[in-house]
């Protein structure tokens, strides 16, 4: 069983772009208060997304809402563009262990700008690669699928490297580290994630799939793992 409550941050990423703004107003409407940007650079995974401004577009809706604007760096050398996703209002910062050649230095930078630093994982690094950051970072993310796309198919392994990372969190004492998972989350594996200690789930397909409202999608992500609609 799941001991701590699990947070839906939605990935934009699946977001219908004509609408962003409405489509993340009614994330936060519904409750949310994490919204997840996907920054791809064509070199560290093989797409191309966002950057800077769209994080800025979106600081009023966030900021009005006092909700987190995270942005999941998956570009290669990302110090080169933390200070610019400061000023554009990012108050969360993942970057990739395998793209960082000295990630404590990287961590240290997020922490000076006054945002939560977060450590990502793709799914075939071993957990021992971010073991010894742990104690630095506020977020610790699973990738559930190759980093790049929205809309892939879960990796179920992912499931037991949460509780062995949640296990190693508690075993070293740092229980407040959250553990996110980004990639093919949904109502079917949401509650397994949650019973292995995962605190944050990134959900993009299932938030801003078209076929049902955002709050309704939101509303059965959170039922499907215990909470209640408005937890
Ligand atoms: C994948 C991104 C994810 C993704 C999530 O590279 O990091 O955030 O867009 O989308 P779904 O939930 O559709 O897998
Ligand atoms: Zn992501």
């Amino acid at each position: 069983m799941s001991t701590r409550p699990v947070e839906i941050a939605p990935s934009i990423l699946s977001a219908d772009f004509l609408r962003l703004g409405a489509q993340v107003s009614d994330a936060l409407d519904a409750g949310v208060r994490r919204i997840h940007v996907d920054v791809m650079d064509g070199h560290f995974v093989p797409n191309l997304s966002m950057g800077p401004l769209v994080v800025a577009a979106l600081r009023p809706l966030a900021e009005r809402a006092g909700a987190v604007l995270e942005v999941h760096l998956m570009i290669a050398e990302p110090d080169r563009y933390l200070d610019a996703f400061s000023h554009a209002g990012a108050t969360a910062m993942t970057v990739h262990v395998e793209a960082c050649h000295q990630l404590h230095r990287t961590v240290d930078a997020i922490r000076h700008l006054a945002a939560q630093p977060g450590v990502a994982l793709n799914p075939a690094t071993p957990i021992a690669a971010v073991e010894e950051i742990l104690p630095d970072v506020d977020v610790a993310l699973v990738m559930s699928v190759d980093p790049g796309f929205g809309g892939q198919a879960f990796i179920p392994a992912t499931i037991g490297k949460v509780a062995r990372l949640r296990a190693e969190l508690v075993r070293r004492g740092l229980e407040q580290v959250e553990i996110e998972v980004d990639g093919g989350v949904d109502p079917e594996n949401i509650r397994a994630l949650a019973d292995a200690g995962m605190t944050i789930a990134v959900a993009g397909t299932s938030v801003f799939d078209p076929r049902a409202p955002v709050a309704e999608n939101v509303r059965v992500l959170r039922a499907a793992c215990g909470l209640h609609a408005s937890a």
